[in-house]
């Protein structure tokens, strides 16, 4: 059991604020994913939950326990980074008892404990091996096996799949949610920049951007009610398109002309006086369709992209403008050059007014929007921390540099 609640969390390097405001409380038990634009303070925030970095503002607490000034050993936390630098002397086994050993534990403990995990992650044929003899994954494996000997109430996940090729990448992927099911009573914080990963992990996401929490929620409740552009552009990829225009007609039922030409119906209440309000349409590419009647969106195809499943069409791919995106489903030959005409159910359509969703727009809590420069969609890519598992006060967290196994992903 383990629940952690962050009340105005606050995080300066001299004058300089990386983080400031983040209050966020995390039930025992949940799997809960940050996401955000690289530099946000994704690993500032965990590294000061696992206490490798020093809170400068704000409470944090575990289990209602103060946690700002006790240190890392005494949390009951363990991380797992990017980096999975392992001891290239020692076995997988030695490797993932090297904490256990340090904190003076039994011979039979350990043996134990490295048992388990070797046996929860599918490494027990490997127990003898020296990591130079293991592949990505299966080292990565191990890393998560460290974490997993300590046996802590909460995990802390710092991109860990970042370094491994697609493939490993989902197998690794489903291990973690296996693991997760395996160990229903211990909450899981994962840091990733992929979509897919944060979607089928998390029981909600955390975006992080300016600052600040953009918005908290379930999977599907970030993608299908972003609070304000920038979520909806994060979350969902390709983006969201934004259609600008002008409220031409209030009710339950919103009708907007579009500064491109079209109308569009949105099925998002206005009220009297946003008649003539700028505002941008969103549209999931997703949920675009062709259509003889009424168009949202017109345009001439520029590009195509047939994926098999899905064929994307780009309209304006001239460096100056955003393209608009339509994601249809199948095959759709011959389409550049031609002109299209597309569509979306009033439903499946957003209603921003200066950022932020119209359908928020009473709600109390509507977390201020901060325009952003990075562009956020599709890449979700970045940079990446990197670093050790804390294992205890003897261990700084950069302990683990030099001369180790380091993973040989692809460089980023
Ligand atoms: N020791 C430091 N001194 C000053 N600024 C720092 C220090 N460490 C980190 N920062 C800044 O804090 C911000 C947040 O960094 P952090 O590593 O938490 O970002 P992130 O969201 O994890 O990014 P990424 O997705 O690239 O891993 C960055 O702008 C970074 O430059
Ligand atoms: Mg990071």
């Amino acid at each position: 059991m383990a629940d952690l609640k962050l009340t105005d969390i606050a995080k300066s390097y001299g004058d300089v604020q990386i983080l400031g405001g983040i209050d966020l409380t995390i039930a025992s038990g949940e799997f809960i994913v940050f996401v955000g634009p690289s530099g946000c303070g994704k690993s500032t925030l965990l590294r000061m939950i696992a206490g490798l970095e020093r809170i400068t503002g704000g409470t944090l607490e575990i289990d209602g326990q103060r946690m700002n000034d006790i240190p890392p050993s005494q949390r009951g936390i363990a991380m797992v980074f990017q980096s999975y630098a392992l001891y290239p002397h020692m076995t997988v086994r030695d490797n993932m008892a090297f904490a256990l050993k340090i904190a003076g534990q039994s011979k039979d403990q350990i043996r134990q404990a490295t048992d388990r995990a070797a046996s929860m992650l599918q490494l027990t044929p490997y127990l003898d091996r020296l990591p130079k003899a293991l592949s990505g994954g299966q080292r990565q494996r191990v890393a998560i096996g460290r974490a997993i000997v300590r046996d802590p109430k909460v995990y802390l996940f710092d991109e860990p799949l970042s370094n491994l090729d697609a493939a490993l990448r989902v197998a690794t992927r489903i291990e973690i949610a296996q693991l997760k099911a395996s160990m229903p009573d211990r909450t899981m914080i994962y840091v990733t920049h992929d979509q897919t990963e944060a979607m089928t992990l998390a029981d909600r996401i955390v975006v992080l951007a300016g600052g600040g929490i953009a918005q908290t929620g379930a999977p599907l409740e970030l993608y299908a009610r972003p609070v304000n552009e920038f979520v909806a552009q994060f979350i969902g990829s390709p983006a969201m398109n934004l259609l600008p225009g002008r409220v031409a007609q209030v009710g339950e039922m919103t009708t907007v002309t579009l500064d491109g030409g079209g109308r569009a119906q949105v099925a998002i209440p206005t009220r009297a006086g946003d008649e003539g309000i700028e505002v941008n349409v969103g549209v999931r590419p997703e949920d675009m369709r062709e259509t003889d009647g009424e168009a949202l969106f017109q345009g001439r195809v520029d590009l195509t992209e047939a994926l098999g499943e899905v064929t994307l069409l780009y309209f304006g791919t001239n460096q100056d403008v955003v393209p608009v995106i339509a994601k249809l489903p199948g095959i759709h030959p011959g389409r550049t050059g031609k002109t299209v005409r597309l569509t979306a159910d009033p439903a499946a359509l957003h209603l921003f007014h200066k950022g932020n969703s119209l359908l928020y727009r009473d709600g109390a809590d509507l977390p201020p929007y901060r325009p952003h420069s990075n562009a956020p969609s599709g890449s979700m890519g970045g940079a990446h921390g990197a670093g050790a598992i804390p294992s205890g006060d003897a261990a700084p967290d950069d302990r683990i540099d030099e001369g180790l196994i380091k993973p040989e992903g692809p460089a980023r």
